[in-house]
Parts: structure tokens; C-alpha cells; sequence
């Protein structure tokens, strides 16, 4: 990357932006720009008020680093370390899936159903909970609540911890390498809110690399058809869920029905599909009765 004499924010940023255009690297200013925004410690939609300072030797070399590593077509957010969601700074990195913000309409959701909050003690389960934005989101809104947050990924569980901790509620939050009927007693939670593996196998070999050969593929890969995982956690959500417990579910942009279909045969009642601001399938809801 060769950069003008003055070596300013805004020189930096043209020449790092050519020099990822080059490598066939998506979005290169975006990627830039974040990487400069961070160094800078300012927000990105504030880095054009930075373009005229000259960037020292010391950051000069930290975003030479990055720009190294961002050639090779790695997440921009693995290489900041950290990403927003809900307005919360969560550390990211390779041992958990990054947070992207359609899952923000299923947090919401949750937080807007109020029949989860109005129980005396509710008890709410994140399944696959990842680099932990979900429980955490919850956690922080509801602290009133406790809340269960399960992975079989030993890793992600550990970055999950780290982000509770680092947010002040790693207290409230019991986490477990484990699967519903392993860790929790039957008809004891007031809400499931998961965000599994979706992709359909297929699609998932067709996935920018920037995301397949970065994130974990056990995040992503749902099976066939996408549902694998999904209809396992329905079949326990119906013996770890109270009669009226909820279920929410974040789906693919084509998976509305087919998941519909799914709780319903379930025994779940109230089922509705939810889409996110594109009107694209987003989340799936329902209320178990009981199986009696
Ligand atoms: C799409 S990622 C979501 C992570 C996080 N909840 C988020 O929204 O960013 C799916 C998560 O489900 C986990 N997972 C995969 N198979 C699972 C299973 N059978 N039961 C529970 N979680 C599973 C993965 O390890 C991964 O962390």
C-alpha cells in the first residue's frame, strides 16, 4: 500500500481503498474506513471529519496490518475485534459467528412480547447463543429474568462469556455446552429465542468466502434443506417449554412457511411469521399449550 508523503487520514484511506479494489476485495472503502475509524477511535460515519490529520508511525503501521489481513478477504469485523449490536460493543472474532443486525428484529421482538416479561420469575433460553448478542441484548434490557444460553461450540461459548462479563451480566446468564434436555427440567421456561444454523447445504457452498472460509461453517450450514437444527430445538422446546411458553426463531428470507408448518405440527399455536424492513421471512413465533 503506498501512501502520499503527508501520510493523512484521507490519503490513507485512497490508498488503502485502491489497494483492496485491487485484491478483488468487496466493499474496499467500507472495509477501510472501518478499519481507520477504529484506529482513530471515532465513529465511522465521523471519519471524514479526521481526512486532513496525519496518521502517526505507530497507526500507520497498525492499519498497514490490517490492510494486510483484509487483503487476504478476512471480516473486517474480525480484524477490529469488535462489533455493534442493539447499540451494544460485543468482542468478535473467529470462534463465534459475527452479529448481523436482522437478528436485532428477533432481540426486539422478545423484548416486545409481553406476556414473557408480565410472569413473576420468567426464565428465558438463548439456543445457539454464539458470541452471546442475543442473551446478552436480553440480559441487559430484562435484568429481572434468568436466562439459560447454550452452544455446542465450547469456543463460542467462551467468547459469549467474555461478552457477559464484559457487560456486567455474566451473573444472570448460566452457560452450558449442552442441548435443551440435557440442562434444563422439563416445562420449565417461559421463552426460547434461537438463532440457529438456516443456510440449506447447497447455498452454503455458494456463500462469499468472506464468510465461509472466516466464520464457523456450524454456524451457518442447517442441513438439506436448512431445517436440521432448527426441528431438533422445536421437538425439545416442546419438553423444555411452560404451558404458554413462546418460541422465537430467526429463519431465512424463504423459510416462513415451511417453519410455520413446523411449530404447528409441533402442537404450537399462535404461529406468525414476522419479516424484517426488506419484507423478506425474518422471525417465527408461536405458544406452546402442552402436549395434555
Ligand atoms: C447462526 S449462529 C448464531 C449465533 C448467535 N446467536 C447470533 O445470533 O449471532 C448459530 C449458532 O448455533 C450453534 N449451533 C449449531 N448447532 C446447534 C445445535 N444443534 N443446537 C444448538 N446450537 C447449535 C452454533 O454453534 C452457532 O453458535
Amino acid at each position: 500500500m503506498a501512501v502520499s508523503d503527508q501520510n493523512t487520514v484521507g490519503s490513507v484511506l485512497n490508498a488503502a481503498t485502491a489497494y483492496l479494489a485491487g485484491k478483488g476485495i468487496a466493499e474496499p472503502e467500507l472495509v477501510c474506513s472501518h478499519l481507520l475509524s477504529c484506529l482513530l477511535n471515532c465513529k465511522h460515519l465521523d471519519l471524514h471529519l479526521h481526512s486532513g490529520e496525519i496518521l502517526g508511525e505507530k497507526l500507520l503501521a497498525a492499519m498497514r496490518r490490517g490492510i494486510k489481513r483484509a487483503a487476504t478477504g478476512e471480516p473486517v469485523q474480525y480484524i477490529v475485534g469488535h462489533w455493534e449490536l442493539m447499540g451494544h460493543r460485543l468482542k468478535v472474532d473467529s470462534r463465534a459467528l459475527i452479529p448481523r443486525s436482522e437478528t436485532e428484529i428477533l432481540v426486539q421482538r422478545v423484548l416486545d412480547c409481553e406476556a414473557v416479561w408480565n410472569e413473576e420469575a420468567p426464565v428465558v433460553a438463548d439456543v445457539g447463543t454464539g458470541s452471546g448478542c442475543i442473551v446478552i441484548g436480553l440480559a441487559l434490557a430484562r435484568p429481572e429474568a434468568a436466562y439459560v444460553a447454550l452452544d455446542p461450540s465450547s469456543e463460542a461459548l467462551d467468547l459469549a462469556k467474555e461478552n457477559a462479563e464484559a457487560m456486567g451480566v455474566g451473573d444472570k446468564i448460566a452457560f452450558a455446552p449442552a442441548e435443551l434436555p440435557d440442562i434444563v427440567d422439563p416445562e420449565s421456561l417461559t421463552a426460547i429465542v434461537a438463532n440457529l444454523p438456516y443456510i440449506p447445504t447447497a447455498d452454503y457452498e455458494q456463500l462469499p468466502s468472506v464468510i465461509r472460509d472466516f466464520e464457523p461453517r456450524s454456524a451457518l450450514d442447517g442441513g438439506g434443506d436448512g431445517l436440521d437444527v432448527i426441528r431438533s430445538v422445536v421437538q425439545d422446546a416442546t419438553m423444555a417449554l411452560k404451558s404458554g411458553g413462546r418460541i422465537f426463531l430467526e429463519i431465512g428470507a424463504e423459510q416462513g412457511a415451511a417453519v410455520k408448518s413446523l411449530l404447528e405440527a409441533e402442537g404450537f399455536s399462535d404461529v406468525a411469521v414476522l419479516p424484517d424492513l426488506a419484507s423478506r421471512d425474518r422471525v417465527v413465533e408461536g405458544r406452546y399449550e402442552g402436549a395434555y
